[in-house]
């Protein structure tokens, strides 16, 4: 800790009458013995005079004690002293004991392997209500196979922002001509209001969007404009170009659009803003996103997306599909979207903090995967975990910040800078808790201890997040080495967490290694994809046009 105030003596008795101590420097945090002194605003530790009601002497230790501070001008307010042994070994104790119960050893992870492999097997057998996986037939029994052309749309709502994209398709010449994009932020408000606002804005952004189409794309004459649409929350999928709303994720929950069609409120706002557009097919993000590696790499085999929320789909054989009845894809396969958001397992590490916020969460009791490893939930597990610090061990002094109260204020961005700040004295988690939470001077120990907390959370949902990759692996036989000898399998990964997240990343890729050992682990390829999926939509939309099918 860097000090440069006066120095106390532990046994100096402080009174009222006697100032005693001159406060040389603008140093928020004095330390002597195993006492500590911190000052929640840095005018009092401007302020020239020091004085403490109390004798400030060993026999407090382990017990707070009160200052105050007070200039000529008068009493500037009270300043905790606390003992660094009770309150900082109480902070280092709640940190143990949080990494104890989110610890990921290896025996854990087959544990939850095995249990992800056994519910995909679960949720392809029946439709029942009660399994954990929804296991949703996304109708695409055709993957791109690069001969696509023309112009086509996506629209991609999914998370806190929704993209449009528009991609002239050249067929096997000419691969993707050209492709332009928007990205709109969703007003928070929306989010939670009525089907009418929501669905008449995205499609008032899409007409806008139409309007700018540059002389790079070309519709062909007597065609309607197509779209693929990317609709990244459960669906129970009725067709390719239709869909009913299960449930909502990711802090959406607008109201009475579950168990309606999708694509019907898309197309009925489309009308009211008087967009021609044809709908060609509705897809989960992770079935864009398989579709979209597919364009360039035959041996993708599974798409994870690891953004605000968290999904996996996969090409399973016909076959291995009981539920499946009279669906007969020519091709054998069908890609499955697994919403594996809502995998729950008694071996997952879920502790006290979890709990709290889901019970707290607008999906109570869903979705419990995903709010242990996606970016919507990480930055507030670390909010609740710190919370509990300044709580019970007083980490930012006697005053608890009142936006460390505030939910979600706390973002996985955050988590990953101050995770990654490599800067000597982490002036980066210095500056994200005095913007975030308003918390300043924070000594260098307080410091690291918060990058040990972020530590604990993203990698448990790194090496959860790996573990799920090697239960598709596993439910396909590809975790091991079969008769037909080595097969490569690609998994294509989008989101921002799994892109900006280097850490994250390191993690769940050694997590997948571990889990497969090294000669398994060599015909595994995991790629990052980005936008896979916008492109991917546009390429479905394509083989699923309209007129192709007529023709
Ligand atoms: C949704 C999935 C989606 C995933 C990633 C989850 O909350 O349930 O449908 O694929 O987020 O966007």
């Amino acid at each position: 800790m860097a000090l440069s105030c006066a120095v106390l003596n532990p046994t100096h008795v402080l009174s009222d009458k006697s100032p005693c101590l001159s406060l040389k420097s603008s140093s928020t945090a004095y330390a002597h013995g195993s006492y500590r002194m911190l000052f929640q605003d840095p005018k009092y530790a401007q302020a020239s005079i020091l004085k403490a009601p109390a004798a400030f002497s060993s026999s407090h230790r382990g017990s707070p004690l009160k200052c105050y501070m007070r200039t000529e001008k008068g009493d500037l307010g009270g300043v905790s002293v606390g003992t660094e042994t009770t309150e900082w070994k109480r902070a280092e104790g709640i940190v143990k004991e949080l990494e104890r119960q989110c610890s990921t050893p290896i025996s854990r992870l087959r544990e939850v392997v095995d249990a992800m492999a056994e519910e995909l097997r679960v949720g392809l057998a029946s439709e029942a209500k009660s399994n954990l996986l929804k296991m949703v037939i996304s109708y695409v029994d055709t993957l791109p196979t690069g001969d696509e052309k023309g112009l086509f749309y996506a629209l991609d709502l999914g998370g806190t922002n929704f993209r449009v994209l528009r991609v002239q398709l050249g067929g096997k010449e000419g691969r993707v001509i050209d492709k332009e994009f928007t990205e709109v932020t969703i007003p928070a408000n929306l989010m939670v209001g009525t089907e009418k606002e929501l669905f008449d804005y995205i499609a008032s952004e899409l007409a806008k969007f139409v309007t700018s189409e540059g002389k790079n794309f070309y519709l062909e004459p007597g065609r309607q404009r197509e779209l693929g649409f990317t609709f990244s929350f459960p669906v129970h999928q009725t067709a390719i170009a239709s869909g009913t709303l299960i449930k909502w994720s990711k802090g959406f929950s607008v109201s009475e659009m579950v168990g309606k069609d999708v694509v019907v409120a898309l197309k009925e706002a489309m009308e009211r803003q008087g967009l021609d557009m044809h709908v060609s097919a509705l897809v989960n993000d992770t079935v864009g996103t398989l579709a979209g590696g597919r364009y360039r790499d035959e041996d993708v085999m599974i798409a994870v997306i690891l953004g605000t929320g968290t999904n996996a789909c996969y090409v399973e054989h016909a076959d291995a599909i009981p539920k499946c009845q009279g669906l007969l894809p020519k091709s054998g396969y069908m890609v499955i979207n697994t919403e594996w958001g809502n995998f729950w397992s008694s071996h997952l590490p879920v502790t006290e903090f979890d709990k709290a916020l889901d019970a707290e969460s607008i999906n109570p009791g869903d979705h419990i995967f995903e709010k242990l490893i996606s970016g919507m939930y990480l930055g507030e597990i670390v909010r609740r975990l710190l919370l509990k610090l300044a709580e019970d061990a007083a980490l930012f002094g006697d005053n608890i910040p009142s936006r460390l109260r505030e939910p979600y204020v706390l973002t996985t961005p955050n988590i990953s800078a101050m995770h990654q700040d490599t800067s000597p004295d982490l002036k980066v988690v210095e500056n994200t808790l005095k913007n975030v939470f308003g918390i300043s001077h924070i000594p260098l120990r307080t410091r690291k201890l918060v990058v040990e907390l972020c530590g604990i959370v993203a990698v448990r949902a790194a090496r959860l997040a790996g573990a799920g990759i090697v239960g598709i692996l596993k439910k396909l036989g590809r975790d091991v080495i079969g008769d037909t000898g080595k097969m490569r399998t690609v998994v294509a990964i989008d989101g921002g967490l799994y892109e900006h997240y280097s850490f994250f990343r390191q993690n769940m890729q050694s997590a997948v290694k571990e889990l497969l050992g090294s000669e398994v682990s060599e015909t595994v390829v995991l790629e990052l994809s980005s936008d896979g999926s916008g492109i991917g939509a546009t390429l479905l939309a394509a083989s699923n046009s309209r007129y192709s099918k007529k023709s």
